[in-house]
């Protein structure tokens, strides 16, 4: 059996389903035949990003810290938990660190504890944040046998690695079967620009507004843009394989892209003439460039991440366009705010 078999008939609960990423992963499994069940309290999720009417899809508004709608979603006896609901990220967890601990740190706790005790579950796959955990002086490209960071330079960043202390316990001393996946910066159709969202959905959205795009530094900052497709791919793989259990994988391009040519490109995709204006970096921001490593990821998964950046980009703002409507209706940004966040 392949994984993708695996998931024909399975049922998955997807935490953080109305996500940028969840919502991806969760037309994938339905497209697999899975029956999917997602709690999601809407908080950076959005449930037009689902699809209306399908049989497979049981949608529970609900909060991961709430007994009453864990119950509820572990009365549909998952056999396998996707774990992506969390408080995102950064800057938020750096203006709101209380609310950042208790969804990441408590609701993940949370999780693994309703897992224990309802015994069944085959796979526990957490999304972690390569981004956040590998410390900021580490060697390029990051491998995920590099020692614990002592220093983590947002809250987001050590609950999300709290996230996977806790898993580590719940396998060693329960057995939970619990997988590492350690994204890095995800993109692609689903995700909704906002205050505290990434660079990408927030420059494009920028740019069709026809407003400069403001980058936070000099703009030779990297980052490690991998397609959301591949992560879900990613996602499904860990979801299955024995070889997961225990591990951690990266889930990334392993490839670097510029901010400035993120920028430019972006600018040329929306026909956006009111060019790039720079701020100041942001005080957490202490990773200038990112690489990620994917070997462990290609040779023991079989992970293929897709290298064509502007192609997904485009569909990326195609997807904007097709969506303008609810894009605009759903983005949230304070007044006054308008500083580029990654
Ligand atoms: N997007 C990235 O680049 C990236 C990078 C590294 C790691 N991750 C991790 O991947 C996961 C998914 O990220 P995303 O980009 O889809 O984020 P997202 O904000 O779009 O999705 C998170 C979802 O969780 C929901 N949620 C938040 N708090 C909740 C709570 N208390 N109870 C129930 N639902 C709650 C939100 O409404 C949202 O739908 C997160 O765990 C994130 O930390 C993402």
């Amino acid at each position: 059996m392949d994984y993708q078999e695996y998931f024909k008939g399975k049922r998955v609960l997807v935490t953080g389903g109305a996500g940028a990423v969840g919502s991806n992963l969760v037309r994938r499994l339905l497209d697999l035949g899975s029956f999917v069940i997602v709690i999601d309290n809407l908080s950076s999720g959005h449930s037009w990003l689902l699809p209306e009417d399908t049989p497979n899809l049981l949608f529970i508004r609900g909060d991961i810290t709430s007994d009453i709608d864990l119950k509820r979603a572990f009365n549909e006896e998952p056999e396998v938990v996707f774990h992506l609901a969390a408080f995102f990220a950064n800057q938020n967890s750096v203006d709101y660190p209380e609310h950042d601990l208790n969804t990441n740190g408590l609701g993940t706790l949370k999780l693994l504890e309703y897992s224990r005790i309802y015994g069944k579950i085959e796979r526990f796959v957490y999304a972690s944040s390569g981004c956040s955990i590998y410390p900021s002086d580490a060697p390029m490209p990051y491998k995920e046998d590099l020692p614990p960071a002592v220093w983590l330079s947002s809250p987001y960043q050590i609950t999300k690695m709290l996230g996977e202390l806790y898993g580590n316990y719940y396998l060693k001393m329960y057995g939970i079967p619990f997988a590492k996946a350690r994204f890095f910066n995800s993109f692609g159709p689903g995700e909704v620009p906002g205050q505290y969202r990434n660079v990408i959905p927030n420059f494009i959205y920028w740019a069709m507004l026809g407003k400069p795009l403001p980058i936070t530094g000099t703009g030779e900052e990297t980052r490690d843009f991998t397609y959301v497709g591949d992560i879900v791919d990613g996602l499904l793989r860990m979801g299955y394989m024995k070889e997961a259990v225990g591990e951690a994988f990266n889930l990334a391009a392993g490839r670097e892209v510029k901010i400035r040519y993120l920028a430019e490109k972006v600018n040329e995709l929306t026909e956006n003439n009111a060019g790039i204006i720079f701020k100041e970096r942001r005080k957490w921001d202490t990773k200038p460039t990112m690489l990620a490593s994917n070997e462990k990821a290609k040779s023991i998964l079989g992970f293929s991440p897709d290298l064509y950046f502007d192609r997904r980009l485009m569909e990326t703002v195609e997807w904007f366009r097709n969506n303008w409507d609810k894009i605009k209706m759903s983005a949230e940004f304070g007044p006054g705010v308008s500083s580029a966040v990654r």
